[in-house]
């Protein structure tokens, strides 16, 4: 605490509270106590002020404005605690205040997201502690500060809350406001750890050209990705939010010669909540570029509460972006249109939502947090008429897509379900896509478990699918695809989801990632899944191995690593299984196995990672798989992903716990069997 004594003014509005007497009177160092009709900010190094009391936001705060904002733009700091931080807005510090206010009833500290733990604001923390007990709080939950940087979450007794976040920092000019609007209440319960917060507190609004901003622009999202790069889950030639959280694929688009990728994305941490649209980009599909975040929820629009899934479409030479938006109980559709060559700026549109209500028939879906289930969608433009699906489910418990038409975006026209499932096949269908092949349609569906997709044919005149047979597009960790018509083919990204608990999500600092562009094509009836051939340029070096395998003995390969693709044909020939380990330990320890018999293929995660981590398989059949089985695997940090004879793929997730789990090696049992082998070590695509 070298800087040491600071002025430090405590002000307060009308009288001095008894908690605001004892808060203040209980510091780690020196207050002076003032009114705030009184204060002249310069006197202080900076403010302090505490409340306890919900704030009622008066006109006078808008006057104390007028003398706090100048004082912040030149060097001044602002810390806001508890429920004072309910002022931001008032203050001009940034138009979104938090939306949730109250008393916590257990003992509750500051979880540090994943990038600021080592922050000297949280120095003397290094595990999760409880620095109050009572506290009052303000924080953000549904919806996030405009302008600040979000710093920690809730810890309490009962468990972590990642979604609930009161701390926040805001650079205003010179100086910086850093608001604890909760972990902080008077009494001796967690004294010393509390007044280390305070201390750590003060003592870094002295500085605040070193408090953290939001990253925003693409130099400062480059940063962000940078500081995960030492994490060896971390996937390298599979697309990634720059950290935080990752979900479903969205508005894959190729525009004027690049291709974009959004996805769905929490800014706010590695957690699902206040979902907007990140954006990646790529000339090549080879090499990405992370671009600043597309799509924010409006404060007072019809997304407030989340920008959910969508896609884009090519309106006459504006690129539009069709998705829902959230707003109390409701889903919305609603859109964003960009005049921007480079598709990083979005205007949302004035008159959104374009469907104000779900149909009546048939009866949909409804849930504690939703009215109806009526989300995600798929456009297609044929002649004049854009044909437009969206996921729901019935009250009677099946999945459906819903079918609409209209000659423009905002109008529409429900001409009925276009597909209803049959029970066991879910009982919500998110994120319906239709696909149209040579002589083929297929519409696949992710119904909370898997992605199912039906072949069969489309029939616009009806308005209806006829299904002729159905499959699941992977058989493991796979959600939510979305495709990009790129020339004749699709090209087709899913969302990896983790295979771990939110805690270690919210220790890595990041959640998610996508499945490599899948080609989709339909032969025959069959689907069929590759890679996309533009992939090769990422390869290395080229090894190559024939291996006969004899029962029994494990032969590893002179090749290691953590970005890998290996393309392999495998002989049964007398063997039972032919197991094939990577990201394995030196010897005895951890390991994924990929294991291939006549029935199965199965990812074995029983070994794969450490605590925390699921280690259920996932497996697909295989009866139907010719032998030889041609297998292209691609391993990535915490990503296996399997394409078995171009027709079925398998994807799961792993978390070797030590770095030097990179090694590979084949074994088979109950007979030999023989394998030739490519494999190349893969750049990233960063
Ligand atoms: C699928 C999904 C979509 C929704 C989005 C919200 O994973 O639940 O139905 O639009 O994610 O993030």
């Amino acid at each position: 605490m070298d800087r040491f004594p600071f002025a430090v003014g405590t002000p307060f509005l009308d009288a001095l509270s008894p908690a605001q007497r004892s808060v203040y009177g209980d510091a780690p160092f020196e207050t002076t106590t003032v009114e705030f009709d009184a204060l002249e900010p310069t006197t202080y190094d900076l403010l302090w002020w505490h409340q306890e009391e919900s704030l009622v936001i008066t006109d006078a705060l808008y006057t104390h404005r007028e003398r706090l904002l100048p004082y912040l733009r030149a060097g001044g700091g602002l810390l806001l605690t508890g429920r004072a931080l309910s002022a931001v807005a008032a203050l001009g510090v940034d138009p979104v205040p938090p939306d949730v206010t109250g008393v916590e009833e257990e003992p509750t500290g500051p979880l540090p997201k994943a990038r600021y733990t080592d922050h000297p604001l949280f120095s003397g923390f290094d595990e999760r502690a409880f620095t109050a007990e009572h506290a009052p709080f303000a924080r953000y939950e549904g919806i996030l500060p405009e302008r600040g940087e979000l710093l920690a979450a809730t810890a309490r007794g009962s468990g972590d809350a990642y979604g609930q976040l009161p701390m926040a920092v805001w650079r205003v000019g010179r100086g910086a406001v850093l608001g604890i609007g909760s972990f902080v209440s008077a009494g001796e319960a967690f004294g010393e750890r509390r007044d280390r917060l305070l201390s750590n507190a003060v003592d870094c609004l002295a500085r605040p050209e070193e408090l953290p901003e939001r990253p925003r622009d693409v130099p400062a999202l480059g940063e962000l990705r940078a500081t995960l790069a030492g994490d060896h889950h971390r996937p390298s030639h599979h697309l990634t939010a720059p950290a935080n959280w990752l979900n479903d694929p969205n508005g894959l688009v190729r525009w004027n010669g690049r291709y974009h990728v959004f996805y769905q994305y929490n800014p706010a941490g590695p957690h699902h909540g206040t979902i907007h649209w990140g954006h990646v980009s790529s000339s090549d599909l080879v090499r990405w570029r992370d671009e600043p975040v597309a799509l924010t929820p409006s404060p007072n629009g019809p997304d407030r509460d989340g920008c959910w899934s969508g896609c884009a479409v090519d309106d006459d030479g504006t690129p539009t972006l069709v998705y829902t938006g959230g707003r109390d109980r409701r889903q919305l559709p609603c859109l964003a249109t960009s005049d921007d060559p480079d598709l990083r700026t979005w205007e949302t549109y004035e008159a959104n939502p374009v469907i104000e209500l779900p149909p009546d028939e048939p009866a949909l879906r409804s849930t504690e947090h939703w009215e109806t289930e009526f989300r995600d969608h798929a456009l297609w433009r044929e002649g004049d008429t854009w044909h437009h699906l969206i996921g729901s489910g019935t009250d009677e418990g099946t999945g459906v897509v819903l079918y609409y038409t209209g000659t423009d975006l905002a109008n529409w026209r429900y001409e009925g379900p276009v597909l209803a499932g049959e029970p066991g096949e879910g009982h919500m269908w998110e994120c319906p896509e239709l696909l149209g092949f040579a002589d083929r349609d297929l519409l696949h569906v992710s119904n909370y478990e898997e992605v199912r997709y039906f072949v069969g044919s489309f029939d616009a005149a009806r308005g209806r699918f006829e299904r002729e047979s159905t499959g699941l597009l992977d058989h493991g960790d796979f959600y939510a695809p979305q495709s990009l018509a790129d020339g004749d083919r699709y090209l087709t990204w899913g969302w990896l989801p983790e295979a771990r608990g939110a805690r270690e999500q919210w220790d890595a600092g990041w959640s998610g990632c996508l499945s490599l562009p899948r080609e989709l094509s339909v032969e025959g009836d069959e689907l069929r899944q590759r890679p996309a051939a533009e992939l090769e340029a990422l390869r290395g070096e080229r090894h190559e191995f024939d291996i006969a395998l004899e029962p029994g003995t494990e032969t590893e390969l002179p090749v290691r690593g953590r970005s890998l693709e290996l393309a392999a044909e495998i002989h049964l020939d007398g063997a039972d299984s032919v197991e094939l380990a990577c990201l394995t330990a030196a010897s005895g320890g951890e390991r994924t196995t990929i294991r291939y018999t006549d029935d199965e293929l199965l990812i074995d995660r029983s070994a794969a990672g450490g605590p925390g981590t699921v280690e259920e398989p996932v497996t697909a059949p295989a009866d139907d798989l010719s032998d030889p089985l041609t297998l292209r695997a691609f391993v990535d940090g915490s990503v296996v992903e399997l394409f078995a004879n171009e027709r079925r793929c398998l994807t799961g997730r792993v978390y070797p716990e030590s770095e030097g789990s990179d090694r590979l090696s084949l074994s088979a049992t109950g007979g030999a069997a023989s394998v030739s082998m490519e494999l190349w070590p893969l750049e990233s695509i960063w």
